[in-house]
Protein backbone atom coordinates (compact mmCIF):
# COMPACT_ATOMS: atom_id res chain seq x y z
CA UNK A 1 0.00 0.00 0.00
CA UNK A 2 1.60 3.39 -0.95
CA UNK A 3 2.48 5.58 1.85
CA UNK A 4 3.04 9.23 0.61
CA UNK A 5 4.74 9.76 4.26
CA UNK A 6 7.22 7.15 3.45
CA UNK A 7 9.83 9.30 1.24
CA UNK A 8 12.01 6.76 0.37
CA UNK A 9 8.93 4.88 -1.63
CA UNK A 10 9.09 7.42 -4.64
CA UNK A 11 12.75 6.99 -5.63
CA UNK A 12 13.50 2.97 -4.22
CA UNK A 13 10.05 2.52 -6.87
CA UNK A 14 11.48 4.45 -9.50
CA UNK A 15 15.43 4.51 -9.48
CA UNK A 16 15.75 1.80 -12.28
CA UNK A 17 13.49 4.14 -14.70
CA UNK A 18 14.80 7.72 -12.97
CA UNK A 19 17.56 8.27 -15.42
CA UNK A 20 16.08 6.89 -18.39
CA UNK A 21 12.36 9.49 -18.09
CA UNK A 22 14.31 12.52 -16.66
CA UNK A 23 18.24 12.15 -17.37
CA UNK A 24 17.86 15.29 -19.81
CA UNK A 25 17.65 18.45 -18.19
CA UNK A 26 18.38 22.56 -18.89
CA UNK A 27 22.05 22.44 -18.39
CA UNK A 28 21.55 26.03 -17.22
CA UNK A 29 21.41 24.59 -14.08
CA UNK A 30 24.96 23.89 -13.63
CA UNK A 31 25.80 26.84 -14.87
CA UNK A 32 23.41 28.95 -12.39
CA UNK A 33 24.36 26.57 -9.42
CA UNK A 34 27.85 26.57 -10.30
CA UNK A 35 27.97 30.59 -10.57
CA UNK A 36 26.31 31.22 -7.25
CA UNK A 37 28.43 29.05 -5.26
CA UNK A 38 31.37 30.51 -6.05
CA UNK A 39 33.47 28.24 -5.77
CA UNK A 40 32.03 27.13 -1.71
CA UNK A 41 30.76 23.83 -1.27
CA UNK A 42 27.33 22.82 -2.06
CA UNK A 43 24.71 21.01 -1.02
CA UNK A 44 21.58 19.45 -2.85
CA UNK A 45 18.18 17.97 -1.09
CA UNK A 46 16.81 14.96 -2.34
CA UNK A 47 19.45 14.31 -4.51
CA UNK A 48 18.66 11.21 -6.11
CA UNK A 49 20.93 9.59 -8.86
CA UNK A 50 23.17 12.58 -8.89
CA UNK A 51 21.82 14.14 -12.20
CA UNK A 52 23.17 17.64 -11.26
CA UNK A 53 25.08 16.83 -8.33
CA UNK A 54 28.04 14.98 -10.17
CA UNK A 55 28.28 17.05 -13.24
CA UNK A 56 28.54 19.94 -10.79
CA UNK A 57 31.15 17.98 -8.70
CA UNK A 58 33.23 17.24 -12.57
CA UNK A 59 33.25 21.31 -12.49
CA UNK A 60 35.38 21.23 -9.27
CA UNK A 61 32.93 22.12 -6.70
CA UNK A 62 32.90 19.90 -3.03
CA UNK A 63 29.25 18.55 -3.57
CA UNK A 64 27.38 16.52 -0.79
CA UNK A 65 23.52 15.52 -0.31
CA UNK A 66 20.47 14.34 1.03
CA UNK A 67 18.09 11.64 -0.05
CA UNK A 68 15.66 9.73 1.81
CA UNK A 69 15.92 6.89 -1.26
CA UNK A 70 18.85 4.09 -0.63
CA UNK A 71 18.52 2.76 -4.62
CA UNK A 72 18.52 6.41 -6.19
CA UNK A 73 21.38 6.92 -3.90
CA UNK A 74 23.21 3.68 -5.13
CA UNK A 75 22.59 4.57 -8.56
CA UNK A 76 24.68 7.84 -8.33
CA UNK A 77 27.44 5.38 -6.40
CA UNK A 78 27.52 3.34 -9.39
CA UNK A 79 28.21 6.25 -11.86
CA UNK A 80 31.40 7.85 -13.54
CA UNK A 81 32.38 10.84 -10.60
CA UNK A 82 29.48 9.42 -8.14
CA UNK A 83 32.61 8.47 -5.73
CA UNK A 84 33.72 12.00 -5.34
CA UNK A 85 29.79 13.42 -4.42
CA UNK A 86 29.36 12.76 -0.42
CA UNK A 87 25.58 11.43 0.21
CA UNK A 88 23.80 10.46 2.90
CA UNK A 89 20.26 8.70 3.66
CA UNK A 90 18.21 10.88 5.12
CA UNK A 91 14.58 13.25 5.72
CA UNK A 92 15.08 16.83 4.81
CA UNK A 93 11.95 17.26 6.64
CA UNK A 94 14.48 17.58 9.38
CA UNK A 95 18.32 17.19 8.94
CA UNK A 96 21.52 18.55 9.99
CA UNK A 97 25.18 18.32 8.35
CA UNK A 98 28.38 18.96 10.03
CA UNK A 99 29.27 21.35 7.57
CA UNK A 100 28.13 24.72 6.48
CA UNK A 101 27.57 25.06 3.05
CA UNK A 102 27.36 28.54 0.36
CA UNK A 103 24.08 27.01 -1.50
CA UNK A 104 21.59 24.54 -0.82
CA UNK A 105 19.66 23.59 -3.26
CA UNK A 106 15.99 21.81 -4.55
CA UNK A 107 15.22 21.42 -7.91
CA UNK A 108 12.48 19.68 -10.23
CA UNK A 109 9.83 20.27 -7.63
CA UNK A 110 11.23 17.92 -5.13
CA UNK A 111 10.42 20.47 -2.22
CA UNK A 112 7.01 19.76 -3.48
CA UNK A 113 7.58 15.97 -1.83
CA UNK A 114 6.54 17.09 1.66
CA UNK A 115 3.85 16.61 2.96
CA UNK A 116 2.36 18.90 5.21
CA UNK A 117 2.83 22.37 5.53
CA UNK A 118 4.72 22.20 9.16
CA UNK A 119 7.31 20.34 7.30
CA UNK A 120 8.54 22.49 4.78
CA UNK A 121 8.86 25.23 6.98
CA UNK A 122 10.73 23.17 8.89
CA UNK A 123 12.59 22.42 5.44
CA UNK A 124 13.72 25.70 5.17
CA UNK A 125 14.48 26.31 9.16
CA UNK A 126 17.18 23.38 8.56
CA UNK A 127 18.70 25.10 5.90
CA UNK A 128 18.85 27.99 7.44
CA UNK A 129 20.79 26.63 9.89
CA UNK A 130 23.55 24.66 7.29
CA UNK A 131 24.08 27.85 5.21
CA UNK A 132 26.71 29.87 5.53
CA UNK A 133 26.37 33.90 6.56
CA UNK A 134 25.27 35.31 2.78
CA UNK A 135 24.53 31.98 1.56
CA UNK A 136 22.12 30.77 -1.04
CA UNK A 137 18.74 28.68 -0.58
CA UNK A 138 18.07 27.70 -4.39
CA UNK A 139 14.61 26.50 -4.88
CA UNK A 140 12.76 25.41 -8.47
CA UNK A 141 9.10 24.57 -8.32
CA UNK A 142 6.56 24.77 -11.10
CA UNK A 143 3.76 27.63 -10.18
CA UNK A 144 0.45 25.65 -9.20
CA UNK A 145 -2.03 25.51 -11.82
CA UNK A 146 -5.21 24.38 -10.41
CA UNK A 147 -7.00 24.92 -13.78
CA UNK A 148 -5.06 22.04 -14.62
CA UNK A 149 -7.59 19.59 -12.67
CA UNK A 150 -10.73 20.62 -13.77
CA UNK A 151 -13.81 18.60 -11.74
CA UNK A 152 -10.53 17.48 -9.39
CA UNK A 153 -9.19 15.57 -11.62
CA UNK A 154 -6.99 14.83 -14.87
CA UNK A 155 -5.61 12.19 -16.86
CA UNK A 156 -3.01 13.04 -19.38
CA UNK A 157 -1.00 10.75 -21.91
CA UNK A 158 2.67 11.20 -21.29
CA UNK A 159 3.99 9.04 -23.84
CA UNK A 160 2.39 6.84 -26.91
CA UNK A 161 4.05 4.66 -29.04
CA UNK A 162 3.58 1.27 -30.90
CA UNK A 163 4.99 -0.66 -27.61
CA UNK A 164 3.79 1.11 -24.46
CA UNK A 165 1.42 4.18 -23.59
CA UNK A 166 2.40 5.85 -20.09
CA UNK A 167 -0.42 7.59 -18.59
CA UNK A 168 -0.70 10.42 -15.62
CA UNK A 169 -4.05 10.03 -13.83
CA UNK A 170 -4.56 12.54 -10.69
CA UNK A 171 -6.75 14.07 -7.93
CA UNK A 172 -6.25 17.54 -6.72
CA UNK A 173 -7.53 18.66 -3.45
CA UNK A 174 -7.02 22.57 -3.43
CA UNK A 175 -8.13 23.05 0.47
CA UNK A 176 -5.08 21.15 0.95
CA UNK A 177 -2.81 21.63 -2.14
CA UNK A 178 -2.40 18.36 -2.60
CA UNK A 179 -2.06 16.36 -6.21
CA UNK A 180 -2.13 12.59 -6.08
CA UNK A 181 -0.97 10.90 -9.23
CA UNK A 182 -0.70 7.91 -10.71
CA UNK A 183 1.82 7.25 -13.83
CA UNK A 184 0.38 4.30 -15.27
CA UNK A 185 3.01 2.64 -18.09
CA UNK A 186 1.04 -0.07 -20.12
CA UNK A 187 3.38 -2.40 -22.06
CA UNK A 188 3.65 -5.66 -23.69
CA UNK A 189 5.49 -6.42 -20.13
CA UNK A 190 2.55 -5.36 -17.89
CA UNK A 191 1.04 -2.64 -16.11
CA UNK A 192 3.27 -0.95 -13.55
CA UNK A 193 2.01 2.06 -11.33
CA UNK A 194 4.31 4.65 -10.13
CA UNK A 195 2.39 6.64 -7.38
CA UNK A 196 3.22 10.28 -6.28
CA UNK A 197 1.54 12.38 -3.87
CA UNK A 198 2.51 16.48 -3.62
CA UNK A 199 1.52 19.12 -1.70
CA UNK A 200 2.22 22.40 -3.67
CA UNK A 201 3.76 25.80 -2.75
CA UNK A 202 2.67 29.01 -4.20
CA UNK A 203 5.52 31.12 -4.48
CA UNK A 204 4.20 33.95 -2.15
CA UNK A 205 3.53 30.92 0.45
CA UNK A 206 7.18 29.99 0.16
CA UNK A 207 8.77 33.33 0.44
CA UNK A 208 6.74 33.65 3.83
CA UNK A 209 8.01 30.14 4.49
CA UNK A 210 11.62 31.65 4.05
CA UNK A 211 11.02 34.40 6.13
CA UNK A 212 10.19 32.29 8.92
CA UNK A 213 13.28 30.55 9.01
CA UNK A 214 15.50 34.20 8.18
CA UNK A 215 15.86 33.92 4.47
CA UNK A 216 15.55 36.80 2.23
CA UNK A 217 14.00 36.23 -1.46
CA UNK A 218 16.87 38.19 -3.38
CA UNK A 219 16.00 36.67 -7.27
CA UNK A 220 12.75 35.17 -8.71
CA UNK A 221 13.48 34.14 -12.30
CA UNK A 222 10.86 31.96 -14.74
CA UNK A 223 13.77 29.97 -15.96
CA UNK A 224 17.33 28.67 -15.61
CA UNK A 225 18.42 31.64 -18.32
CA UNK A 226 17.42 33.85 -15.57
CA UNK A 227 13.76 35.51 -17.81
CA UNK A 228 11.73 37.24 -15.29
CA UNK A 229 9.24 36.47 -13.46
CA UNK A 230 5.71 37.28 -13.99
CA UNK A 231 1.99 36.69 -13.74
CA UNK A 232 2.36 34.11 -16.48
CA UNK A 233 5.50 32.02 -15.77
CA UNK A 234 4.88 28.27 -15.44
CA UNK A 235 7.59 27.66 -12.74
CA UNK A 236 10.10 29.54 -10.68
CA UNK A 237 13.61 29.60 -9.76
CA UNK A 238 13.86 31.53 -6.52
CA UNK A 239 16.91 32.53 -4.58
CA UNK A 240 16.70 32.84 -1.08
CA UNK A 241 19.45 34.47 1.13
CA UNK A 242 20.61 33.55 4.86
CA UNK A 243 20.20 37.52 6.95
C1 LIG B 1 12.31 14.21 -8.53
S1 LIG B 1 13.66 13.41 -7.74
C2 LIG B 1 14.93 14.60 -8.02
C3 LIG B 1 16.32 14.02 -7.95
C4 LIG B 1 17.44 14.99 -8.32
N1 LIG B 1 17.37 16.19 -7.54
C5 LIG B 1 17.36 15.34 -9.79
O1 LIG B 1 17.08 16.50 -10.12
O2 LIG B 1 17.56 14.45 -10.60
C6 LIG B 1 13.28 13.63 -6.05
C7 LIG B 1 14.25 12.97 -5.11
O3 LIG B 1 13.95 13.38 -3.79
C8 LIG B 1 13.98 12.27 -2.93
N2 LIG B 1 13.08 12.58 -1.80
C9 LIG B 1 11.74 12.72 -1.82
N3 LIG B 1 11.29 13.06 -0.61
C10 LIG B 1 12.38 13.15 0.19
C11 LIG B 1 12.55 13.49 1.56
N4 LIG B 1 11.53 13.82 2.36
N5 LIG B 1 13.81 13.51 2.07
C12 LIG B 1 14.87 13.18 1.27
N6 LIG B 1 14.75 12.84 -0.03
C13 LIG B 1 13.52 12.84 -0.56
C14 LIG B 1 13.56 11.09 -3.78
O4 LIG B 1 14.01 9.86 -3.25
C15 LIG B 1 14.19 11.44 -5.11
O5 LIG B 1 15.48 10.92 -5.22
Amino acid sequence: MFDPKDYSSYGENLSDKYDEWYGSFDGRIIERIEEMAEGGPVFELGIGTGRIAIPLSQRGLQVAGLDASPSMLEKLKEKKGGEQVAVKVGNFASFETEKKFDVVFIIFNTIFALQSQEEQVNCFKCVEKILNPGGKFIVEAFVPDPGRFPGGQAVRTIDLNGENVKLECSKHDPAKQTVMTQTVDLSGEGIKLYPLKIRYIWPSEMDLMAKLAGLELKERWSSWGKDAFSASSKMHVSIYEKV
